[in-house]
């Protein structure tokens, strides 16, 4: 049985089921916080049969003591702590560790792990060179999950998955150079000379200075700019088994190395279903405030079943009730926007939107809530991050959860390869036909 499972309890033969006359039992898994799963692990062996699940929807395809969810009641924590709680009292360093090493830092620890975190700071000389091959329109979630997969190769020693020495540099690596990488991509796509990280700073300090400061200017980090970033991601720091988690387990079962993993899982990140909803959100909010602002008139798209439209960062697979995040990042955006002064009809927009659909019986029957990234684009927006690089600071955010459910797969004695069955629905077995006789 493996570590995490140590808190499951399995109740067996819960539940029986006739199949061709046999009857068979099911046992029960119960988790910490009493959620109930069918153990299917001999299901086909006893049957016969496969479970048809498509998406997973219904599917537990692990345990985990990372974070727990309850979609139903608006819950969301990191080992056992309130996101509430987190988003108001820690910082992002301290967040990251808890959910990489399960448990907040002493003192010691976390002045260790900020230390190593600035001492890896810096890229490869070299890696700045791949820079010059992009073209200026690049997608920057593409740069960030090529130079991240090419982390690798500078460091070989981390393609042994297993190997617990390398372990721990390899993770402090990659959420030092993380931040580098995607300040870097900003330069390049804006023209501006690179700004090397100051190891003085704080982790959310020394990212806005790679970002915005130039050679030109003295530039101040703003400590204001700095908490809100802070709070953003570690909103967004894990999600449980989400769909770029779920690819670098899926990736990491294999025993594919961290970065090569992480990698998969930016691209997973950068769709619009997943975290690409909050570029797609401003797009959205742009568009409707460009043709005039009449919130019901795309309520009204969003619910024609022969549109495309969708309203974007609405709905969730899990969360049927306010997703707890986008509770708190819309407070955050009160203040960003009186802070900082800003006035952004995209965000009256918003306001009228939510409302529109919070009221809207087509959202209510079906749960549609706004979710982490409705809200979270708008204050991007107005610290001066461009649209396309919203879903860079999601993966900034969400890399600390990679990692965390990364090393806790490969930790895992009982750790197999992902791999799901299929009911095939293709053709039956046919001769092969010659090109010449081919109509
Ligand atoms: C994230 O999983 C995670 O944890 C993800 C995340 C994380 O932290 O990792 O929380 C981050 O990815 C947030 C989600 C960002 N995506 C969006 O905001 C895109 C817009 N949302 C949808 O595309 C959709 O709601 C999903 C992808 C988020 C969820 O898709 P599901 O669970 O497959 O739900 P579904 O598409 O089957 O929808 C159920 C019904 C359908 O209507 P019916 O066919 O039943 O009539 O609700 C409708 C859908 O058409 N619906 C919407 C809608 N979302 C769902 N209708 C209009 N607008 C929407 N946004």
């Amino acid at each position: 049985m493996s570590e995490q499972e140590t808190s499951l309890k399995r109740h067996s033969g819960a539940a029986a089921f006739q199949y061709r006359g046999e009857e068979n039992a099911l046992d029960f898994l119960e988790g910490s916080e009493g959620e109930r799963g069918a153990d299917i692990t001999r299901f086909r062996r006893n049957t016969g049969i496969v479970t048809y699940d498509p998406a997973l929807a219904n599917t537990a395809a692990t345990t985990s003591a990372i974070t727990y969810l309850d979609g139903e009641n608006g819950i969301l924590r990191y080992r056992g702590y309130a996101i509430e709680d987190l988003a108001e009292r820690a910082s992002f360093v301290e967040t990251a560790y808890l959910l990489i090493y399960g448990e907040l830092p002493s003192q010691a620890e976390h002045d260790g792990f900020s230390r190593a975190l600035s001492d890896h700071s810096l890229l490869h000389e070299d890696m700045k060179r791949f820079y010059d091959g992009y073209p200026m329109t690049a997608h920057p979630m593409a740069i960030l999950s090529a130079m991240v997969n090419s982390l690798s190769t500078f460091y070989p020693e981390s393609q042994d998955a297993l190997n617990l020495e390398e372990r721990d540099r390899t993770i402090v690596r990659l959420l030092s150079k993380l931040r580098t990488i995607a300040a870097f991509a900003y330069k390049k796509l804006h023209g501006q000379p690179f700004t090397y990280p100051q190891n003085h700073l704080s982790y959310c300090g020394n990212f806005l200075h790679m970002m915005f400061a130039l050679p030109t200017e003295t530039y101040e980090v703003d400590e204001d700019l700095v908490k809100v970033l802070n709070q953003l991601l570690i909103l967004h720091a894990d999600h449980e088994q989400n769909c770029s988690t779920h690819t670098v387990r899926t990736v990491g079962s294999a025993q594919t190395n961290l970065f090569a993993s992480v990698s998969a899982g930016i691209n997973a990140l950068w769709g619009v279903r997943h975290g690409g909803a909050n570029q797609a959100v401003v797009e959205m909010l742009e568009r409707i405030h460009a043709d005039g602002g009449d919130v019901h008139k795309w309520i009204n798209l969003a619910k024609d079943k022969d549109s495309d439209f969708r309203l974007m960062g609405f709905g969730h697979r899990v969360y049927k009730n306010y997703d707890p995040r986008a509770r708190i990042i819309k407070q955050a955006a009160d203040l960003t926007f009186n802070k900082l002064g800003v006035r952004d009809p995209l965000l009256e927009i918003a306001l009228q939107l939510e409302e529109a659909a919070l009221s809207d019986d087509y959202f209510i029957e079906r749960n549609l809530y706004p979710n982490v990234d409705f809200y979270s684009g708008l204050i991007y927006r107005a610290m001066g991050v461009p649209t396309n690089f919203f879903t860079v600071l999601f993966a900034l955010g969400r890399l600390p959860g990679w990692i965390a459910h990364w090393k806790e797969q490969i930790e895992d004695p009982s750790m197999r390869i992902t791999r799901p069955r299929q009911l095939y629905t293709g053709p039956h077995q046919r001769d092969f036909t010659p090109m010449s006789e081919r109509d």
